[in-house]
């Protein structure tokens, strides 16, 4: 099958969550699988561009019209891959040479942009893919513009469209069609979404099919609770809506040999290898160096989707007991100050890095004994299933992914993965940290098995990236 793939990042050239991630291990998995062939489209961004250790080649370039603007478009590609994987870079400077990916005032247009030039640049390679995949609300006007403007160029080309995130869907004005996409009249009722321009809306509408990162997430999202105002357009599309969980790349993640650790180890010899990376990340952080108290973490960006007002609610009493906390990310504001003001007052128990730093994240979920999660929703997660593959056990809430990856350990029979609280509240993510805490203190052989059973669990690609076939060859037909 001949796919291509569309995405606003892809670790290891840009990432700032969980979809780069993916977009590292997907293409990488889909490529591996005999008769398939995979391009991956990626904004040049200048962090890229002037990055030595991504050595690219000039392929082309051209202009292409937004409306009343010619814009430049750079086409390049990623030196010495596999021919069955080829990454082509969109470069231009105006758009993507800033200090970071999102968050600027002209983001509809950059993405509109990237979404054409992604067309554009297909069209020039000749590259006539089966399965055009695009993600999130950067890459959602590609459904659209497949169907209208480059249908003649591409007559055969089916379109998925995948959901990483809902909350983030594209907003623009009206005039935004007439000003930036200049599609004809016909195409707004595709775009529009009240009185507004809604990317992931028209992708939606537009897409062969639509798919999100895990099975309880598609079940979520039929309620408003957790569709962000898209359930009723979801609605029209059940028919064609798949929930595949993600899984994760167990060469970059892999305890055995991740460059990041101070010691490296398998299930076999997981319990002296995590003592070491555990006193070595305590140092680090500047907890208190011991080992018989169960070090809790959390590696997330400070969004409120991720729970962290609960864990502001638990923590004075979670710091009443013996057990250390290790919070890694950035985010809003208000979760930056309130998280380093607790922090402040448990010197040697409680540490707060505000950071993205993927190495020493690698070392929190090698150097913990447990993970938390409260997130109030969660399209997939990837930190669990990072964690399990740690042998760092799981506190989460069962919700999207959390509900499908981490089954509840029960103590009778043993079985399960982790602890889990089924409504979002303090008081049960308390309960559910307490009964982790009771079975570390009480009974640490059945912790151990707990954790070296996470361990052997397969969190790899390779079951997702079937399930993306089967439903590619449903698309195709
Ligand atoms: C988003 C979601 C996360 C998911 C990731 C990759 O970051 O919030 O749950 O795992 O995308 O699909």
């Amino acid at each position: 099958m001949r796919i291509a793939m569309a995405a606003s990042e892809a670790a290891p050239f840009s990432k700032t969550g969980g979809l780069g991630d993916v977009m590292q291990a997907l293409p990488e998995a889909l490529s591996q699988i005999p008769g398939n062939t995979v391009y991956v489209f990626l904004p040049y961004y200048s962090r890229v561009k002037y990055d030595a250790r991504f050595e690219c080649e000039f392929v082309t370039s051209f202009a292409i019209n937004l409306v009343w603007r010619k814009s430049h478009v750079g086409l390049f590609r990623l030196k010495s891959r596999r021919k069955k994987l080829q990454i082509y870079f969109i470069d231009n400077e105006q758009y993507f040479c800033r200090d970071g990916a999102y968050g600027y005032g002209d983001d509809g247009e950059r993405f509109a942009y990237f979404s054409k030039a992604v067309l554009s640049c297909m069209n020039y390679l000749d590259y006539r893919p089966d399965i055009l995949q695009c993600n999130d609300w950067q890459t959602a006007l590609i459904p659209t513009l497949l169907k209208s403007e480059f249908r003649s160029c591409f007559p055969d080309t089916k379109c998925v469209f995948t959901i990483h995130n809902i909350e983030y869907q594209g907003w623009a004005d009206m005039n935004f069609n007439a000003d930036v996409l200049g599609l004809d009249g016909s195409w707004m009722e595709t775009l529009r979404y009240g009185e507004a321009i809604n990317f992931m809306k028209s992708a939606i509408m537009s897409a062969d099919a639509v798919s999100t990162v895990s099975e309880t997430y598609a079940r979520e999202l039929q309620y408003p609770y957790f569709s962000h105002g898209m359930s009723e357009v979801l609605k029209l599309r059940a028919d064609d809506f798949y929930g595949i969980t993600n899984g994760i790349d167990t060469t970059v993640f892999d305890p055995a040999s991740s460059p990041h650790l101070p010691a490296h180890y398998t299930a076999a010899t997981m319990v002296e290898g995590k003592a070491k990376n555990k006193a070595a990340l305590q140092k680090e952080l500047g907890l208190d160096v011991d080992p018989n108290v169960p070090l809790y973490a959390i590696v997330s960006r400070l969004a409120g989707h991720k729970g962290v007002d609960l864990l502001q609610y638990i923590c004075d009493s979670f710091m009443a007991k013996d057990a250390q906390l290790a919070i890694i990310g950035t985010g809003e504001a208000r979760y930056e100050h309130g998280l380093t003001a607790l922090a402040k007052k448990y010197p040697g128990k409680m540490v707060v890095r505000l950071a993205f730093d993927p190495a020493l994240a690698d070392r929190v979920y090698a150097g913990a004994d447990a993970y938390l999660m409260p997130s109030k929703s969660e399209p997939c997660g990837l930190s669990q299933l990072i964690a399990m593959h740690y042998g760092t056990i799981p506190v989460v809430h069962a919700t999207g992914g959390l509900n499908d990856t981490v089954k509840a350990y029960d103590a009778g029979t043993g079985e399960g993965c982790g602890f889990r609280f089924e409504r979002y509240n303090g008081e049960d993510f308390l309960d559910a940290v307490t009964a982790s805490m009771e079975l570390y203190f009480d009974d640490r052989a059945a912790w151990d098995k707990l954790a070296a059973r996470d361990m052997a669990l397969d969190v790899s690609w390779n079951a997702p990236a079937q399930k993306y076939m089967e439903m590619f060859w449903k698309v195709i037909g």
